[in-house]
């Protein structure tokens, strides 16, 4: 209790206990639960972060929006047959070495869906009455085959999948009722992410219960933390994983392990990846992969204006089409670049939310109009981080003197097991340094 005080004395927050003696032994423990993993003076910047952050003013970045460049895109639909056949059979070939996994982002309260359950476990009402997670794990195992199929031996594609409080449980149970729907159940890895207590205007956490905290997943960004707190990066090394397709649990249409998506990062060199959609309409309501100010970001409908939204290209074409889905690529590379350096550095988003809670006397109050904030970290936000960036930078320079090699020979001789960099002359003095 003491220490249960002095935590949210540091966190400024003492009034978080004020019903405390007229909670049960049972209450005590469940609210001491919720509050004891949380670092105060952190809990702290959280809270007195979220008022502030709902009272600035964000400006709009039409003025420094780009669309992306050429060479950072890939088009399903309007690449030639032949390298699209090239990507796929780069996919498949990574996936037949056991070197792709899929993460399910699962930890969403799923509010607008309104059902009292993970939104994997919803009826989507085809014929077969398959569920979302049933859907998605057919079709690892399908993948999987077409792998094997190709190499003759067996293939696996785990499965990792990022829940929450609200989530862990009845997706654990619904696995375990279904059978893992076939998939071997070593391969299917569920992990937690964080909760955070969402808070009024003024910054106090909100009670949804004289014991209880309104608690809140920490976005879908949440995913890096989970990845160091679950030490999830440790096992798909272990399973010599390197690169990794992440995906929301409501996208009914997902390819799992895309191997065309798979195949083209790859082929590229890329760390981080977006399946995009080409937006539809201009009003479209959904976030759009651009530059912004030259860095590479989704920028949220809400966040432009008209006139940006409604640009079109010469070909007719909207300018920013990028229609983010949710669906991305990432090396395990760099994966551990943001868990171990720069996960701290992503700035929450802010969500202003109708929150039940007590009033004064206790009584539970359903607002009719918004009253708190969840602060949320978005998966996307570490696109900023990717080394695609560095293709704004000047290629690599080398000039090789004809009197050191008319068309390439000798030089193995010359440059092999050898660093150079940028700008590099190869004279017949530079060589002959080399030795
Ligand atoms: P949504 O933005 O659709 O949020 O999440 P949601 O929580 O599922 O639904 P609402 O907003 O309450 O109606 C997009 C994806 O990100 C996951 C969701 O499970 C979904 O797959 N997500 C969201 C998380 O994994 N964790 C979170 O904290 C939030």
């Amino acid at each position: 209790m003491m220490a249960l005080r002095e935590l949210l004395a540091v966190a400024g927050q003492p009034e978080v206990l004020r019903y405390w003696e007229q909670l049960s032994d049972d209450e005590r423990r469940l609210l001491a639960a919720e509050l004891e993993p949380l670092e105060p003076r952190e809990l702290r910047a959280h809270c007195e972060e979220a008022a502030r952050a709902r009272a600035r003013h964000t400006a709009p970045r039409d003025r420094l929006m780009e669309p992306l460049p050429g060479e950072a895109i890939g088009s399903s639909i309007r690449t030639e047959a032949e390298i699209l056949r090239r990507w796929k059979e780069r996919g498949f070939h990574e996936i037949s070495q056991n070197q792709v996994a899929v993460l399910l982002l699962a930890g969403g309260q799923g509010t607008r869906l309104g059902v009292p359950y993970p939104k994997g476990m919803y009826d989507v009402g085809l014929p077969s009455g398959k569920t979302l997670y049933q859907i998605q794990a057919e079709r690892i195992r399908k993948v999987q085959q077409l792998a094997e199929e190709r190499v003759g031996r067996q293939c696996t594609v785990p499965w990792y999948i990022m829940t929450s409080e609200f989530t862990l449980e009845p997706t654990q149970k619904f696995f375990t009722q279904h059978n893992y729907f076939g998939l071997v159940k070593s391969n299917v890895v569920m992990f937690e992410q964080r909760m955070l207590p969402a808070v009024d205007f003024n910054g106090k956490i909100i009670l949804e219960q004289k014991g209880r905290i309104a608690m809140a997943p920490d976005g879908n960004g949440g995913l890096y933390r989970a990845l160091t707190n679950n030490k999830i990066l440790e096992d798909m090394d272990r399973r010599r994983i390197r690169f990794v397709h992440v995906y929301c649990v409501d996208n009914i249409l997902v390819k799992m392990a895309d191997p065309v998506f798979i195949g083209f990062c790859v082929e590229k060199g890329a760390d981080c990846g977006a399946k995009v959609v080409e937006k539809a309409y201009p009003t479209e309501p959904v976030g759009v992969v651009c530059r912004v100010d030259g860095i590479y970001q989704v920028v949220e409908y809400s966040e432009v204006s008209q006139e940006t939204v409604e640009q079109r290209n010469t070909d007719g074409r909207l300018t920013f089409n990028a229609g983010n889905i949710c669906n991305h690529f990432f090396t395990v590379e760099f994966l551990k670049s943001v868990t171990e350096e720069f996960e701290p550095q992503l700035k929450p988003h802010v969500a202003v939310k109708k929150i039940p809670h007590i009033d004064e006397k206790g009584n539970i109050v359903k607002p009719e109009t918004p009253n708190g904030i969840k602060m949320e970290k978005f998966v996307f936000d570490v696109f900023q981080f990717s080394k695609f960036q560095e293709a704004e930078e000047p290629p690599a320079v080398c000039e090789i003197s004809p009197l050191v090699s008319c068309e390439g020979e000798g030089l193995e001789e010359y440059l092999k097991d050898r660093e150079f960099h940028s700008p590099l002359l190869l004279t017949e003095k530079t060589v002959a340094a080399l030795g």
